[in-house]
């Protein structure tokens, strides 16, 4: 990746430079693993393994804190990556529940029969559902949920007798690295390296409004908007088309909140089409929203809802596709099954725990919790970044914000990748981590967003510790910024 791409949900790794470093560190052949161990045999997601410097080492946690090797407690701002819904204080009550399910069956599959965990689990992730969908595919990740849907639309329009593949996702939107999901995905350099990709993949305009006309409404947003996506839609032929996924609130690109109107519009046009629609709540979902799916906070019913993360607090290593009735309709019927699977999608001891997950979940209420302090959340972020110029925009909602940052200067001329990565790269992660503060910060599609998004536990003192590590680091991000 070049300096000015970002992983996905990651945080860029800081420093710690009293580290020992990774070359001095590294076990001798066949030895036993030891506390010493600094992994430097570990190969990392989405990160730079080439930097001198060794990364922080997290050994525990507890509430939104994280806790390092050295001793730092650094209050999570993004709930890792955007997934430990419930915080860090969880674990003992879960492992025992994850310890009865180990001692009573540790695995089976859910193929051709099934086990009461994932049975449960099922029956209440339908629960929780919105509408009719009803029908729950386990997975191991959110992107495989993804993987799931996009097959799912694919063999229901099989069995409908319909050649339609293709999948319309939004420009800068991410839904996963499986070389399917990453087809469709709204992210060139992310695509770069892995060409050539399945068909089918094409992209409309997200609905980010920075840049806009001024004197454009709301409603002129939306349906300038529907109309790219309509156009795109009749230019590739409704008939090829099987599937539209978007999030609900896209994440990649900042917190990008639907304009009034549009969900309701990619629904109709959906509709219209005969295109399946899918909501990517991989992170929408789960109370990220003060809803267990944004997409009943945005008053959209999907086909298909495609989610993991929050659903089990990333306790457990799960996710799902849920689908409407209409669309299991083709699947029922004699002789016919969705071939696809994988080993562990229903995994009991997971299951077992996603279960727990929902369950303290709905003991601290946390729906309530998020949009009673949404507002205080918003505001406690607005103070502290007032009087900032290098701030172009808040937005978000629930326990999910992002705040944009410059990316002209005063007179119109873009930043250089080289001077957005410096600004808005490791450098100024790590000055919010010496204020003990995780944020993300990152530069997709030449975008600066910082990503605001903690654990939905999280309450005053927290906003306050994000507000203070803001008005700390802003001041000098501005003059970094002014100087250029
Ligand atoms: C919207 C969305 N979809 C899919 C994924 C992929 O999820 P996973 O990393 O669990 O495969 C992510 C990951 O952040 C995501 O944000």
């Amino acid at each position: 990746m070049t300096a000015t791409q970002e992983s996905p949900t990651s945080t860029a790794e800081a420093p710690l430079a009293s580290a020992s470093s990774a070359a001095s560190a590294a076990p001798a052949a066949g030895a036993a693993p030891s506390a010493s161990a600094d992994g430097s045999h570990l190969w990392r997601h989405f990160a730079t393994m080439g930097d001198e410097k060794p990364v922080r080492v997290i050994e525990s946690a507890e509430g939104c804190y994280l806790i390092d090797s050295e001793g730092n407690r650094l209050l999570d701002a993004i709930a890792n990556l955007f997934c430990v819904n419930i915080g860090y204080s969880y674990g003992e009550e879960i492992g025992l529940v994850a310890a009865e399910q180990y001692a009573k069956l540790p695995y089976h599959s859910a193929w051709s029969s099934t086990h009461p965990a994932a049975n449960a689990l099922a029956a209440k992730v339908a629960e929780l559902a919105p509408g009719d969908l009803d029908h729950v595919f386990f997975t191991p990740s959110g992107g495989e949920s993804v993987e799931a849907a996009i097959k799912i639309a694919r063999q229901y329009f099989h069995l409908k007798g319909e050649n339609r593949f293709k999948v319309i996702t939004r420009y800068n939107a991410y839904h996963g690295t499986s070389l399917g999901a990453l087809s469709m995905i709204g992210i060139p350099a992310y695509r770069a390296s892995f060409e050539p990709m399945t068909p089918g993949g094409l992209r409309v305009r997200n609905t980010r409004r920075v840049g806009r006309p001024e004197n454009e409404t709301e409603e002129e947003f939306t349906a300038f908007l529907l109309d790219d996506l309509e156009q795109r839609i009749l230019q590739e032929g409704p008939d090829t088309i099987a599937l539209i996924l978007m999030e609900p609130v896209q994440n990649h690109g900042g917190m990008l909140v639907p304009p009034k109107g549009y969900s309701a519009g990619v629904r109709a046009l959906a509709d219209r089409y005969g295109i399946l629609l899918a909501s990517d709540e991989t992170i929408t979902g789960w109370g990220r929203t003060g809803e267990w799916f944004a997409s009943s906070r945005f008053e959209t019913q999907p086909d298909i809802i495609t989610t993991a993360k929050g659903l089990s607090s990333a306790y457990a290593v799960i996710g799902c596709a849920i689908a409407s009735e209409k669309v299991f309709a083709p699947f029922r019927e004699a002789g016919v099954s969705f071939t696809h699977g994988n080993t562990f999608g229903a995994h009991p001891v997971q299951s077992a725990v996603a279960l727990k997950n929902l369950e303290i979940m709905e003991r601290l209420d946390l729906n309530s919790h998020v949009k009673a302090k949404e507002e205080d959340l918003r505001s406690t972020l607005a103070a502290a970044l007032e009087g900032f110029g290098i701030v172009r925009d808040l937005r978000g909602t629930g326990f999910f914000y992002a705040i944009e940052f410059a990316n002209t200067k005063a007179d119109g001329t873009s930043l250089t990748g080289e001077q957005l990565a410096k600004l808005y790269g490791k450098e100024t992660l790590a000055k919010f981590e010496d204020e003990g503060v995780i944020f993300r910060l990152g530069t997709g599609g030449g975008i600066p967003v910082l990503s605001v998004c903690p654990p939905l536990v999280a309450d005053q003192p927290e906003f306050d510790h994000m507000a203070a590590a803001l008005r700390a680091v802003l001041p000098v991000l501005q003059a970094e910024f002014d100087a250029l």
